[in-house]
C-alpha cells in the first residue's frame, strides 16, 4: 500500500504522538469518548445521516469508505443502516484510531480499517455495493483519476455517496488554514459543476445533485464556541490552530467563495 505517496497531505492530519496518545485514551475506560472526536466534516453525525438517507441499500450492504478518518461515519452507517462498512485512509494513524473506537464502541465485526491511497485502492475490481467518501476529495488534485478508481472497485450498478466542499460562485483566494489545509498546496478545490462533469466523465450516472451550502452554512455559525464536549475532540487531533481552521471555513463560506454537495451517482452500465 502506498501511503508515501502524498506526505504533505499526511503531515497536514497527523502529529508526533498522536496515535500513542489517543489510543491510550481510548483504552480507558473512565474516559468519555464523543462524538466531537470522530465526524470530522461540517455538519458532524447529522450530515452522515443526511447522505445514508439518500440511498437504498439493504442491511449488509458492503461499503467503502474512501479517506475514512477515525471511522465515525462509518459506524453511523452500521448502527443507523447495518450496512458492513471497510474503511480505507491516507493516514496509518487515522485507521489504527478507528480500529480502536470501533473496537471500544463493538463495531469491530462490522467495520474495519486500513490504511491506503484513494488514487491506488487495494481492492479487487466490483466487491463493494457502494463506495462512500465525506470531505476527503479537497485533498485530491487527480479528480479524474479518483472517480475512476471509485467506479473500479464496485459492481455494475454500484452507488456513490459523496460529500464535498466545493469552490463557491466568489473567485476570491480561501483564507487559510481549513481543516483539510494548512495552505493552498494542500488543497484542490472544484465548482459543482465542474464536478459534476469529471465524475460525469469518469462513468457515474447522476441520482441526485444537492446543493448543501445553506446546510453548511448554518453549522458553521451554530458551531462558535465556547462548547466543551466531554472527552477528546478534533483540536486534540488536529492541533490548537484547529477552532481557526474552523473561524476560516465559516468566513469562506460566509461571502460564497466555498459551497457543498451531497450527491449520490450510480455506476453507468
Ligand atoms: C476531513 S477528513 C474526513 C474524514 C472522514 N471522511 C469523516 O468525514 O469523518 C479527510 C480525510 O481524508 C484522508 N485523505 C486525504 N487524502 C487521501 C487519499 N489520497 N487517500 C485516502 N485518504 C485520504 C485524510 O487522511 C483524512 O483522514
Amino acid at each position: 500500500m502506498n501511503t508515501k505517496r502524498d506526505p504533505a497531505i499526511r503531515r497536514h492530519y497527523e502529529s508526533d504522538g498522536l496515535a500513542e496518545r489517543l489510543l491510550a485514551e481510548i483504552d480507558d475506560p473512565a474516559r468519555d469518548i464523543g462524538p466531537a472526536l470522530d465526524q470530522f466534516h461540517v455538519g458532524g453525525a447529522k450530515a452522515t445521516l443526511r447522505l445514508a438517507a439518500r440511498i437504498e441499500l439493504a442491511p449488509g450492504a458492503k461499503i467503502l469508505d474512501v479517506g475514512s478518518g477515525l471511522g465515525g461515519p462509518a459506524r453511523l452507517l452500521v448502527e443507523s443502516r447495518g450496512w458492513d462498512v471497510t474503511g480505507i485512509d491516507l493516514s496509518p494513524d487515522f485507521a489504527r484510531i478507528a480500529s480502536a473506537l470501533s473496537g471500544r464502541m463493538g463495531r469491530s465485526d462490522q467495520t474495519r480499517f486500513c490504511a491506503g491511497d484513494a488514487l491506488h485502492l487495494p481492492f479487487a475490481d466490483d466487491g463493494f455495493d457502494a463506495v462512500w467518501t465525506e470531505h476527503v476529495a479537497m485533498n485530491i488534485a487527480a479528480r479524474a483519476a479518483l472517480y475512476l478508481e471509485l467506479a473500479r472497485v464496485v459492481g455494475p450498478g454500484g452507488v456513490l455517496a459523496l460529500y464535498d466542499i466545493v469552490a463557491g460562485p466568489n473567485p476570491a483566494p480561501l483564507t487559510y488554514p481549513v481543516p483539510w489545509a494548512r495552505e493552498a498546496g494542500q488543497s484542490h478545490m472544484v465548482s459543482a459543476e465542474r464536478l459534476k462533469a469529471i465524475i460525469a466523465a469518469a462513468g457515474w450516472t447522476i441520482e441526485s445533485w444537492i446543493d448543501e451550502t445553506e446546510f453548511a452554512q448554518v453549522w458553521l455559525n451554530d458551531a462558535r464556541p465556547p462548547r466543551i464536549p466531554a472527552g477528546p475532540t478534533l483540536r486534540h487531533v488536529m492541533g490548537e490552530d484547529f477552532p481557526g481552521m474552523i473561524a476560516n471555513l465559516r468566513d469562506n463560506f460566509a461571502d460564497d467563495r466555498l459551497g457543498a454537495v451531497q450527491a449520490v451517482l450510480r455506476k453507468t452500465a
